[in-house]
């Protein structure tokens, strides 16, 4: 049982202050009761709330995919820069949804936010082996002996050994070249550091894959959606 004022708030009906005023003013109702008590304790997955005659979806969490923008943090919150979080409409900000793991300020793609710590948990532990696909550009062309260096485990700059990866190349000449990479772990610049290590510059990085989710490419830099129902099962079917 929670508060109604508390549940109609945390679906973005308004501070509690302002769902009290729509309470007074008799814009609520339960099972088709007109609620005079903001205080009132109600079940909100087993009754059908109405505000201003509109009946309320009712649900306690959100999962988004955005197509992560350049130059806007994945955090909740930060003193200088714009955060993913600041680019949602309020009526998702009132779920108090956060990132699922880290880009990087300049990295662009695939990023889900939600209120599922839950999921959020599985999704981002190494136990689980989720595999995240990195659409990369190198500065360097690479070859067979990169690919044998990612499969055995790069080892990073502060000696942290990583898990075996899958580095495909999609193109490589003497400009650079274009790679896919696969990891299931998520070190501080993990993608970047491993390139690093083997003597190379990522120029451009995007997350294209997290587990069973695939960023939708209709969607612009940017710009978000939610899950699908198909989406969603197949991202929480984790073994
Ligand atoms: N690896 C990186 O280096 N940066 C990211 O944003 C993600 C993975």
């Amino acid at each position: 049982m929670e508060r109604l004022d508390k549940v109609l708030a945390n679906l973005g009906y308004g501070t509690r202050k302002e769902v009290k005023a729509l309470i007074k003013k008799k814009l609520v109702k339960i099972d088709g009761n007109t609620i005079k008590d903001p205080g009132m304790n109600i079940d909100p997955e087993n009754c059908e709330i109405m505000v201003d005659d509109q009946v309320v979806k009712y649900r306690k969490y959100i999962y988004i995919m955005m197509n992560k923008p350049d130059g806007v943090v994945s955090a909740t919150f930060d003193n200088y820069d714009e955060t993913v979080i600041d680019i949602l409409d309020p009526e998702y900000i009132a779920f108090n949804p956060f990132p699922v793991g880290r880009l990087d300020k300049d990295t662009v793609g695939l990023l889900l936010i939600t209120n599922d710590g839950d999921l959020n948990h599985k999704l981002i532990s190494p136990k689980w082996h989720v595999d995240k696909v990195y659409y990369a550009e190198i500065n360097k062309p690479l070859d067979e002996s990169d690919v044998k260096a990612f499969e055995k485990g790069i080892v990073l700059d502060d000696d942290y050994k990583c898990m075996p990866a899958k580095l495909e190349i999609l193109k490589s000449d003497e400009n650079g070249a274009e790679v896919n990479v696969t990891i299931q772990e998520g070190k501080f610049h993990q993608v970047k550091r491993m390139f690093q290590s083997v003597g190379k510059e990522v120029v451009y990085l995007k997350r294209i894959k997290f587990g069973a989710l695939d960023l939708d490419e209709t969607l612009p830099e940017g710009e978000y959606r939610e899950l699908t129902e198909e989406e969603l099962n197949n991202l929480t079917n984790i073994r």
